[in-house]
């Protein structure tokens, strides 16, 4: 399958993966939105053609105000319904009656756990049951990031990854939100190119890499929640 979709999809600009997947896989493909500035423009890409692909956002119950702002924009521009994945009460109560509200600052063990119980395993059931998942993933985002491919088998969750905006630059993004009047996360004008939950991710300064900001405690090899396995 990753084969024949690498050809099909041969020269195809990001419109045009999208049309595809919708038009081939519908309700057998999903997208994953954070409303970060690249999920947004695939989020215009879906709301403007008339497509079954699902969407959804892990509601990491940790989230910035910001994000829920222009979760509702979105909702009011693109009147695509969106699932809102929850962790597991009894897990997010158990952790944090066990170490508290803050673990994640203590060692990289703690920070996982967070990332699995709050992100990682709601993940599992929202992409349970589809054959393609399109992600807002740039190449450029990290050097993790540069050894992916636009289409890839995750073997861990056992389905076809496809990020339609692999090739796309920072200033591509930008300039495709300006040109369409795409509603984004207002944190991105305050310095925050990559932004997750709020207690992990801090504004960049000037001159620092894209993921300076995510988990910025932590050595730079280790900045991957899980979401998207590191081969
Ligand atoms: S992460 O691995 O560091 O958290 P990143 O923020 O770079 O991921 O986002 C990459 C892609 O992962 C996004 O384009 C989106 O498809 C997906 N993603 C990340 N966070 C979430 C979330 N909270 N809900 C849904 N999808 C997400
Ligand atoms: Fe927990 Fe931080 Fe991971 Fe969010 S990014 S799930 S708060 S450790």
């Amino acid at each position: 399958m990753i084969e024949r979709l690498k050809k099909d999809l041969q020269g195809f600009d990001a419109q045009q993966i999208i049309q595809y997947i919708s038009s081939e896989y519908g309700q057998k493909a999903v997208f994953s939105t954070s409303f970060g500035i690249e999920d947004q423009v695939i989020t215009h890409l879906l709301g403007t053609i008339n497509s079954d692909v699902s969407v959804f956002t892990l509601e990491t119950g940790r989230l910035f105000p910001e994000t829920y702002y222009v979760w509702n924009r979105t909702l009011e521009r693109y009147k695509l319904p969106i699932k809102a994945y929850f962790p597991l009460a009894e897990d997010v109560q158990a952790l944090v009656t066990e170490k508290g509200p803050s673990s994640f600052y203590e060692s990289v063990e703690n920070r996982k756990e967070c990332c699995f119980v709050r992100k990682i395993e709601p993940l599992k059931r929202a992409i349970k049951g589809y054959d393609v998942w399109i992600t807002g993933i740039r190449a450029d985002q990290s050097a993790n990031r540069e050894d992916m491919d636009f289409i890839e088998w995750d073997d861990l969750n056992k389905i076809v990854k496809i990020h339609p905006l692999f090739q796309w630059s920072l200033a591509d993004v930008e300039q495709f939100l300006k040109e369409y009047n795409v509603p984004y996360n207002p944190l991105h004008d305050k310095g925050f190119p990559s932004i997750g939950c709020q207690p992990c991710t801090r504004a960049i300064q000037p001159g620092d890499y894209f993921r300076a900001g995510r988990w910025w405690w932590e050595d730079k090899s280790k900045k991957e929640c899980g979401l998207h396995a590191v081969k």
